[in-house]
């Protein structure tokens, strides 16, 4: 419930964490390091200056005033007396004490400019930019000249008797230190962004190096490598987190072991069965070959050598019936025991015995079967290879009999330099593969792919309803084995 509150389902969000979630961590700190100290830092430093110009400004009007009503106090005498060089000395003097002083000046009642303080002549249009009655105290204003804001303040001589003096004050200086100030906040931003860097990188480098063992640990198990323990960096959540990842991987390399050790009996278990089964079959086999056989033979031999001496023709004629049902009982038992372990196995190999089986199930079921064989004319395979693949044919030979109600069947088996390939295909109606291995009770299948694992081969199987089935079965042939004749 909680989480679904907190999930980012608004699209802002998922559209930010599209790119946000997707940096490494290294960056994610070092962005909000990084944000963090600039948004201060630049927010600090605007404040700053604004607030610095305000205050300058104030200050610079004031200074304007003082310094203006200090010259017109200063001035009357000297206009009165007409002592116009003293005067232009004491404009001199103004500007010489005062360095946001740009300009002085004094103007007659009349309107004259009396002295000034321009070298190379009197700007014009600057006489009428800013005025003042003789009953007000001062007035101020801002020009806006090409060196910048001038604050430009008129006070009365005399009460406006002997005429105005008009003192300009340059902002240059004062924008000067503003600037200044600036600099150096912006500069101690700067400053504070690497220590943050450095600082962010430290922090990612001490968070991203046990978490980078964790995945690459992590990645090991997914190997199956359960060997892979992470080191404790650190006595807090993340060595906490290493020590839970170790006692897993501990507990899960225990648990593979006894999974290994269950399965290798488990195999041991399964070849012994299916030697024993062999074995049996084999032995049952001579026993039906040697021994009944015999018999049956001796029987018929006896029978037919009675027939022959008796004269009685119904005695003669009931031996003859005997001598025929033994006859069918041997060839019954020569098919049995072909079945169990076709002698030819054993004596001609494997290419012999299959086309004897296949040439049988042909004459039992109505399915076309190709039979190719490569690469076994010269050598045989080990005998428990030809077991298996013999078995493993006689299976898969079974299933499409029983199951498949297919027109064709072929089976291919080649032999290559370390392995023999075998695929047995039909045209059947095929099944859902899925189904058949999560049902119990049916072994055929299952023993085909336990014969060829138990010799380190493979089983693939691709079947679909209505598209007919294929095995594909690899078994390796190790060197040794390869020269086994
Ligand atoms: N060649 C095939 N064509 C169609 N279905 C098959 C084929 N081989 C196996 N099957 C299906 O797979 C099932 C399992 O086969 P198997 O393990 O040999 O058990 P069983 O033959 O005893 O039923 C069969 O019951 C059948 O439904
Ligand atoms: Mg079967």
């Amino acid at each position: 419930m909680k989480e679904r509150q907190l999930s980012p389902t608004h699209p802002w969000f998922s559209r930010f964490w599209a790119v946000a979630g997707a940096v490494s961590i290294r960056t994610k700190i070092l962005g909000i390091v990084l944000g963090l100290v600039l948004v201060l830092g630049i927010t600090v430093t605007v404040q700053v200056r604004s607030v610095l110009t305000r205050t300058m400004d104030m200050q610079l009007e004031e200074q304007g005033i003082s310094v203006a009503r200090d010259l017109a106090a200063r001035a009357t005498d000297l206009i009165l007396i007409n002592n116009l060089y003293a005067l232009h000395q004491l404009l001199r003097d103004t500007q010489a004490n005062n360095g946001n002083v740009r300009y002085a000046f004094v103007v007659s009642p009349q309107g004259q400019v009396l002295a000034h303080t321009f070298g190379d002549g009197f700007p014009a249009g600057l006489l009428d930019a800013n005025t003042v009655t003789s009953d007000a105290h001062h007035h101020s204003i801002t020009l806006n000249t090409d060196e910048g804001q001038v604050w430009d303040t008129a006070v009365p001589i005399f009460e406006g008797r002997a005429g105005i003096a008009r003192i300009g004050l340059s902002e240059a200086g004062l924008r000067r230190t503003v600037d200044g100030i600036t600099g150096q906040l912006l500069l101690t931003t700067v400053l504070v962004s690497a220590i943050g860097i450095t600082a962010a990188t430290l922090l990612t480098w001490v968070l991203t190096r046990p978490v980078l063992d964790l995945v690459r640990a992590t990645q090991a198990v997914g190997r199956r490598d359960f060997t892979a323990r992470v080191p404790r960096w650190a006595n807090d959540e993340i060595g906490e987190l290493a020590d839970a990842f170790n006692s897993m991987t501990a507990a899960l390399a225990k648990a593979d072991l006894e999974r290994a050790e269950r399965e290798q009996l488990r195999a041991q278990y399964v070849s012994g069965v299916i030697a024993a089964q062999e074995d049996e079959r084999k032995r049952i086999a001579r026993e039906l070959h040697d021994s009944t056989s015999q018999s049956l033979s001796s029987l018929l031999l006896g029978l037919r050598a009675m027939s022959d001496a008796c004269e009685q023709a119904d005695i003669r004629h009931r031996a003859d019936e005997l001598r025929m049902v033994a006859a069918d009982t041997l060839e019954e038992v020569h098919t049995l025991a072909l079945q169990l372990r076709p002698s030819m196995l054993d004596d001609l190999g494997l290419p012999a015995a299959l086309e004897r089986h296949v040439a049988d199930c042909q004459r039992l079921h109505p399915l076309h079967i190709d039979l190719a064989i490569k690469g076994l004319n010269d050598q045989r395979l080990p005998p428990t290879v030809e077991t298996a693949l013999y078995r493993i044919v006689q299976e898969a030979l079974t299933n499409v009999m029983r199951h498949a109600q297919a027109q064709t069947a072929s089976i291919f088996i080649e032999r290559h330099s370390h392995a023999v390939r075998a695929i047995i295909e039909d045209d059947g109606h095929g099944f859902d593969l899925a189904q058949v291995s999560s049902n119990d009770g049916h072994l055929g299948l299952y023993g085909i792919r336990e014969r060829a694992e138990l010799l380190g081969g493979r089983l693939t199987i691709e079947s679909e309803p209505g598209h007919g089935t294929s095995l594909f079965i690899e078994i390796p042939l190790s060197s040794k084995e390869e020269n086994h004749a």
